[in-house]
């Protein structure tokens, strides 16, 4: 794809932390933002809404194509409900199809008029734009990811239970990494950055420094 924006991926196992890192860099380097996870969220969120069949292939796709913007700001889209229904059509290769345009678009095209974009995600550096200028792959081992997620769900508010929060991930990793299309899986030129031993400050800074290197 030719194109003059600057594109930065992060794909990663969910409660990496790519997330944070991901929204700090593009505040920092000015560049628009996509959590592509967001569009799979959107997707199954559209689908319930319109009462249609979860596993209906053709009503998925009418919902991925007419996802907007604003559909992406829902807050909704954070429910657990939502995240199970979103894994189900983010293994539909139609509906991958479907949202590979308009992430692509994001990339070349980054919205008002930024210089350049972060998506992050699970393909973002291996299918979505396998040409983009700095890949990153970020983890952390489970037990780690696990205990974040605890923390943050606890600091929200809601009741959790440890060792279900680590069976849900270990659940999620196997699902989003065996899957037929777009496994999970870092891009052989990606820069694989593990925080399981690293605070935020750290991680980001070890991020900033690798894109800086790749883009001088
Ligand atoms: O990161 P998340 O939990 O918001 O992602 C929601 C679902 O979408 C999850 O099942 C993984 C999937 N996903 C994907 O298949 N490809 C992406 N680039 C991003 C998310």
């Amino acid at each position: 794809m030719s194109r003059t924006s600057i594109v930065i991926t992060i794909d990663g196992p969910v409660a990496a932390g790519k997330g944070t890192l991901a929204r700090n860099i593009a505040q920092d380097m000015g560049y628009a933002y996509l959590d592509t996870g967001s569009l799979y969220r959107a997707t199954a969120l559209r689908l319930l809404r319109s009462g249609g069949d979860i596993d209906d292939v053709r009503a998925a796709v009418d919902a991925a194509d007419g996802i907007q913007p604003a559909d992406l700001d829902d807050p909704k889209l954070r429910d657990e409900g939502v995240g199970n229904a979103a894994s189900k059509v983010a293994a539909m290769p139609e509906v991958r199809q479907a949202l590979l345009e308009y992430q692509r678009n994001f990339a070349r095209y980054p919205p008002n008029g930024a210089s350049g974009a972060v998506l992050d995600g699970r393909d973002t550096g291996t299918v979505v734009c396998p040409d983009a200028d700095a890949k990153l792959f970020v983890t952390a081992v489970v037990e780690e990811r696990a205990r974040r997620r605890f923390e943050e769900l606890k600091a929200k508010g809601e009741d959790v239970d440890a060792e279900t929060i680590l069976a849900d991930l270990r659940r999620r990793d196997e699902r989003d990494s065996s899957r037929a299309v777009a496994p999970l899986a870092p891009a052989a030129d990606a820069y694989l950055l593990d925080t399981s031993n690293l605070a935020i400050d750290s991680a980001l800074q070890a991020a900033k420094d690798f894109i800086e290197e790749k883009l001088a």
